[in-house]
């Protein structure tokens, strides 16, 4: 009969019985992003991995070639690909490139060099960087943070080579301590009031973009028999009374001719292209021109706690 099984007698390894000491700590630059396992600050190692970003619990995110951190762990991913799709991010960005919504770019511009200078500008939702790029052409001194829950996106942003700390992360977890940003921008972009007024500095300021009720009319009337009017910015709509003060309304109005492929490239970047039937996508994308009106609405906020509510001068 063969003898019973059993385990042999338990003897550590040789590194177990002496363990390495651990390495030396390593000196950090230290960012304003925070790591998202552990919460604590992340900074760059001065030697060594110098293209990573470390925590002091040693979690480590690689600095992409192009200049970017992917911070959205794979178990906060709704999805593989989460945010807008490829197409739309690179229609949007030929179509912004071209210069159908300069007037918006210049009146976010205008309002973040009236809040003072040298800030640091988080721009929520980023998506391919437009108005970061837009940011960086109008001050130098500007620090200029962006995030967006699409890595093509962030990958787009980081090629325009801003000198901006770019992440891949969500609106709704914002990598970056508290009271860190001085104004943050948020156009077209899903946000939360919580996070945003977490990251904002005491007398920081938000401005938000969404559409106005006429926003591309012209181009909705080939989808739909009766014009719907856009529903205005979602953010009013949330509980986030308890977070911000509005400030102040701006609304931008103005008629674009719109022509050839960059037709296309509007319908793409917006939902509309999935609600169109194919034989609209098809109507419109052959159009020659397409003459709309673009409805923009700029609120500006204050975090609720602050308490003073006057032009920002001394951050
Ligand atoms: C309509 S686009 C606007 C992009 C950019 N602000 C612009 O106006 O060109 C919305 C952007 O929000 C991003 N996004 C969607 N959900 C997000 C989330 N939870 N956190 C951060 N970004 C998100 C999308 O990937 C997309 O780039
Ligand atoms: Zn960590």
């Amino acid at each position: 009969m063969s003898e019973p099984f059993s385990y042999p007698p338990f003897r550590p390894r040789d590194n177990e019985q002496n363990p390495p000491e651990p390495a030396a700590v390593q000196a950090l630059k230290s960012s304003l992003f925070k790591c998202p396992s552990c919460s604590s600050n992340l900074g760059q190692p001065t030697e060594g991995q110098v293209n990573t970003y470390q925590c002091a619990n040693r979690h480590c995110f690689d600095i992409a070639k192009e200049g970017y951190v992917n911070l959205l762990l794979a178990q906060r991913r709704r999805s593989t690909k989460p945010g807008d799709s490829d197409e739309m991010i690179r229609s949007r960005q030929r179509f912004l490139n071209a210069g159908y919504y300069q007037p918006l770019a210049d009146a976010i511009t205008q309002k973040v060099q009236q809040f003072g200078a040298h800030q640091r500008v988080l721009d929520i939702g980023c998506g391919e960087g437009y108005y970061l790029q837009q940011l960086r052409t109008s001050a130098s001194d500007i620090q200029l943070y962006g995030i967006d829950i699409s890595k093509t996106a962030v990958r787009l942003a980081a090629k325009r080579k801003l000198n901006a700390q770019l992440a891949v992360d969500s609106a709704f977890n914002i990598p970056l301590i508290d009271s860190s940003i001085n104004t943050a921008i948020s156009v077209f972009s899903p946000i939360s009031a919580i996070e945003t007024a977490r990251v904002l500095t005491p007398k920081g300021r938000l401005i938000m973009v969404g559409p106005g009720a006429k926003h591309l009319a012209g181009l909705t009337a080939h989808i739909y028999e009766n014009t719907v009017p856009h529903q205005g910015n979602p953010f009013n709509t949330t509980a986030t009374d308890s977070e911000f003060n509005l400030l102040e309304t701006l609304e931008l109005e103005q008629e674009i001719t719109v022509r050839l492929s960059d037709i296309e490239d509007l319908l793409k970047m917006t939902p509309y292209y999935w609600y169109a039937r194919p034989e609209q996508q098809q109507t419109i994308c052959a159009l020659k021109e397409l003459t709309t009106t673009v409805h923009f609405v700029i609120h500006i906020y204050a975090p609720k706690e602050a308490a003073d509510l006057s032009p920002i001068a001394d951050q």
